[in-house]
């Protein structure tokens, strides 16, 4: 997965999550090959520390915008100022995403997982919904293979995917609820969304030439890791870091996919990690993605 990047001289990307891990990789990857480089940052040091780790040849092709994406108004906030200033994005990268070990409610009073690991996607590519058109973008959704599988350790036979019924959800503030509360669950069940409301938003941008594609990096020791290796495995935590790919490799996927001159036009796939791979059907079912739709826009409208 580590195709030669093309240039990307007169290319504007947006990409979340740069301050760590494999977003830091993604945007410095698209910065040496000429893009700008768009990114929201909630804490000041990281956003310095990203700038530092960018360095003062490229840094003028990096754009900071301070934010919290788990917050409604941040995110309505990011993406107007994001449309003022670039009149074309020609990459969306939506790779913000964290595993929260409890039940933790955001400002707007939406679960955590659901807060970022999907409605800070899904805001970005409806906000955002005239430079991509014009850019005829390339979107990239960085989810997880947890969609097809929550176990987290793999003993006994059968897979678990993870599972999404809106039957009688009028609010997205109604799901991933205390009662009942796992964490692994809580977070693929907001991929899941994500990869769900992604195949209908992509269905809608084609006739601009926007693709729209998720993928799973594989398992790549970066600081999310803490949090998902189950307590009784924490203390050989560096020893389980060095059997993960490394935040290069993973994030070598999402750049294969937003550049990749062979997979212009691909577009409503899923790919674990190179390879094009199938999720659960309720991700394709017609109606749970209106739905879905449906009570994302109402979030957004309050
Ligand atoms: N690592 C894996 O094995 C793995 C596997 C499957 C999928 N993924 C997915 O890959 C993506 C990248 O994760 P990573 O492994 O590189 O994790 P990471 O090193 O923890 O990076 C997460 C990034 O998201 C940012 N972020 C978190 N909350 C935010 C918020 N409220 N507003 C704005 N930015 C926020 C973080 O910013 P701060 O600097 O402010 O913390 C950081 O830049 C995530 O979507 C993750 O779910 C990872």
């Amino acid at each position: 997965m580590n195709a030669a990047i093309p240039d990307l001289r007169h290319h504007t990307a947006v990409v979340t999550g740069a301050t760590g891990g494999m977003g830091q990789v993604i945007a410095a990857t698209l910065i040496n090959a000429g893009a700008r480089v768009v990114t929201v940052a909630r804490n000041p040091a990281r956003a310095d520390a990203l700038r530092a780790h960018i360095g003062r040849d490229n840094e003028r092709r990096l754009d900071i915008i301070p934010g919290d994406l788990t917050r409604r108004e941040d995110l309505i906030t990011t993406a107007q100022v994001i449309e003022d200033r670039y009149e074309q994005i020609h990459i969306l990268v939506n790779n913000a995403g964290a595993h929260f070990p409890d039940h933790r409610v955001s400002p707007d009073g939406i679960e955590m997982h659901i807060a970022l690991d999907y409605l800070a996607a899904y805001g970005l590519m409806t906000r955002l919904d005239t430079p991509l058109r014009r850019g005829r973008a390339r979107i990239v959704n960085v989810a997880s293979d947890t969609v097809n599988d929550t176990r987290r350790v793999k003993l006994a036979r059968k897979p678990r995917p993870a599972t999404l019924d809106l039957t009688h959800v009028d609010d997205l503030a109604d799901l991933n609820p205390q009662a009942g509360f796992v964490p692994f669950e809580a977070y693929a069940r907001a991929k899941l969304m994500t990869v769900t409301a992604g195949y209908a938003l992509a269905r809608s941008f084609t006739p601009d030439g926007v693709t729209l594609n998720a993928v799973h990096p594989g398992i790549v020791a970066t600081d999310i890791i803490d949090d998902l290796v189950p307590p009784l495995l924490r203390p050989f935590g560096a020893i389980i870091r060095r059997t993960m790919r490394t935040p290069a490799d993973g994030a070598g996927t999402a750049l294969r996919i937003a550049t990749d001159p062979q997979l212009a036009g691909v577009t409503a796939h899923y790919f674990n990690q190179g390879s094009a791979a199938v999720t659960p059907p309720v991700s394709h079912d017609p109606a749970v993605q209106q739905k879905l739709l449906t009570l994302s826009e109402a979030h957004f409208a309050r």
